[in-house]
């Protein structure tokens, strides 16, 4: 793992909580090459890392979680095939929607495009109440590419995700909790703590168990039922395999 970092800033503490902060407050910690890169690095590192049970994703500054891919980059990559064989080889979306340990993302102020895309591969979101979540990628003529177009309707109705990616138009903290796109709202001045306090349970569960319920809830989105029972029969033999 690299020790200098650019973009994101990784603390590990001796309770199995591991913090990802990105970190570009500049630039509403937009999301460029680099920090991609840096996080399919980090994200590889503890996956393989035993001491991390759980890791947390937040944002630099006071104003965003991440106001999502860096739009400065946007047509300046070697060129388009290449950057989408890049992206196929390193699909970072996919590596976090399959992660064996729970991510959990601290959401504060503006999280738009990637911004929220990322939060929604991880398995909690926390937001602060003056959070705003949307996805503008169609206002710019792209549409969302780092899974938002999936993963957004199975989390909130597909009314509402076709109003926030045809439209644009960002929701509030109290909508995404209504929806369930949000697991709680807490003040700016406790999002870490709370993140902290989730984070601290979830390590404290055996991890064997918590990744296999994770890959079960995971594959019931995905299934269908007869397929996904089976699914769960197998996982649960393993769970009970390891515990007795
Ligand atoms: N990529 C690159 N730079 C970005 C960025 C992004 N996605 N979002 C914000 N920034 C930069 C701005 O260019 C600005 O830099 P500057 O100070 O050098 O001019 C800085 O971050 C602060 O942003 P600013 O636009 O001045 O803040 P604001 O309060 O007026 O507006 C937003 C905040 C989030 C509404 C606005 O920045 C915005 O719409 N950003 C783009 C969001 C977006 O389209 N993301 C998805 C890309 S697919």
């Amino acid at each position: 793992m690299s020790d200098a970092f650019q973009t994101i800033i990784y603390e590990k503490q001796a309770n199995g909580i591991a913090w990802v902060t990105l970190n570009r407050p500049e630039v509403l910690n937009a999301i460029n090459m680099q920090m991609r890169d840096e996080l399919w690095e980090i994200s590889h590192a503890v996956a393989d890392d035993p001491d991390v049970k759980v890791v947390i994703f937040k944002g630099a500054g006071e104003r965003a979680f991440s106001a999502g891919a860096d739009i400065s980059e946007f047509g300046t990559a070697p060129s388009f095939v290449e950057s989408r064989r890049a992206r196929q080889e390193r699909d970072l979306w996919g590596f976090l929607l399959i992660s064996e340990k729970p991510l959990v993302a601290a959401i504060q102020g503006y999280a738009l495009g990637a911004g929220i895309e990322l939060p929604m591969c991880c398995d909690f979101r926390v937001v602060s109440e003056d959070a705003r979540l949307g996805l503008p990628e169609v206002g710019l003529g792209y549409i969302p590419s780092a899974g938002g177009t999936q993963n957004l309707p199975r989390f909130v109705p597909p009314s509402l995700a076709m109003q926030m990616i045809l439209t644009g138009d960002p929701i509030d903290a109290a909508t995404a909790l209504r929806y369930g796109l949000a697991h709680r709202i807490v003040s700016r001045e406790k999002l870490y703590e709370e993140a902290s306090a989730l984070a601290g349970k979830l390590a404290s569960q055996p991890p064997l168990a918590l990744s296999l319920a994770r890959a079960a809830l995971r594959g019931s989105l995905e299934l269908r039922l007869a397929e996904g029972l089976k699914l769960e029969r197998a996982l649960a033999a393993r769970a009970l395999a390891r515990a007795v």
